[in-house]
């Protein structure tokens, strides 16, 4: 999968990129990634990536050519093909697990990085396929939020995690939320890890694990709860 990052603030891209599973699946060649620089498709000599916008109103709004310029650049390349070009922005669709299930397929992917008011809507209605809000709050640009869903994905593609089945039991694959996990020791400072779990009595203790995922999706996830419900119908 290629991955192509437009933004103003590339370094921000590169400092997570270049870390942990991100670096390895480019070490394993499973990904690749390029930023374009917003600012280098903008005209010179003011290099102005935004603007007023029109009919008035406060803050800016990024102008359309230095995105529209980066996206030819992109699709020059023969290799160009099977893509989704993702816009993070709060007034998106809330983006899921199941989302980044369908992400994984695709042979390229296109973050396109707004910042002020956004950017302007003829590159939405034009070229971007798909607009994610990773959540209900809002943060200053679209670099992290792409991050956020690019990692997300990454880590689901085959050969990136060593163990997959440790993703498969991960909170929101199943409607519920992941149970608590303790490692050794035993006890520590008084604190102890639960009985059922030292018992090697694998049949209570996937009972005890799953009621344990079902407590805390009802406690911290009341609408995940009622999906799971309804999927599983049970009470
Ligand atoms: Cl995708 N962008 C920004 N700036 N804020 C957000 C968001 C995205 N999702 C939630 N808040």
């Amino acid at each position: 999968m290629k991955i192509s990052v437009i933004t103003p603030f590339p370094d921000t891209i590169d400092s997570i990129m270049n870390n942990s599973i991100l670096k390895k699946a480019q070490e394993k060649k499973i990904i690749s990634y390029r930023t374009l620089n917003l600012f280098d498709y903008a005209d010179s000599p003011h290099k102005n990536i935004d603007d007023y916008p029109f009919g008035g109103g406060t803050g800016m709004v990024m102008k359309p050519e230095p995105i529209f310029r980066a996206y030819d650049e992109l699709k020059s390349d023969p290799d160009f093909c099977n893509e989704r070009v993702i816009y993070p922005t709060p007034d998106g669709k809330v983006f899921n697990q199941e989302e980044a299930h369908n992400l994984k397929k695709y042979d390229n992917l296109v973050f396109i990085c707004g910042h002020y008011k956004g950017i302007d809507q003829r590159v939405r209605d034009n070229l971007v396929t798909d607009e994610f809000s990773i959540g209900d709050y809002v943060i200053t640009g679209g670099e992290l939020a792409s991050l956020v869903i690019l990692d997300s994905v990454v880590r689901l593609m085959p050969g990136v995690l060593n163990n997959i089945e440790s993703a498969n039991t991960d909170s929101f694959e199943s409607n519920l939320l992941d149970c608590s996990y303790y490692t050794r020791p035993e006890a520590y400072r008084s604190l102890k890890v639960p009985d059922i779990l030292l018992s090697g009595h694998h049949k209570k203790i996937e009972e005890w694990k799953l009621e344990e995922k079902k407590n805390k999706t009802k406690k911290n996830r009341p609408d995940l709860w009622l999906k799971y419900k309804k999927e599983y119908d049970v009470e």
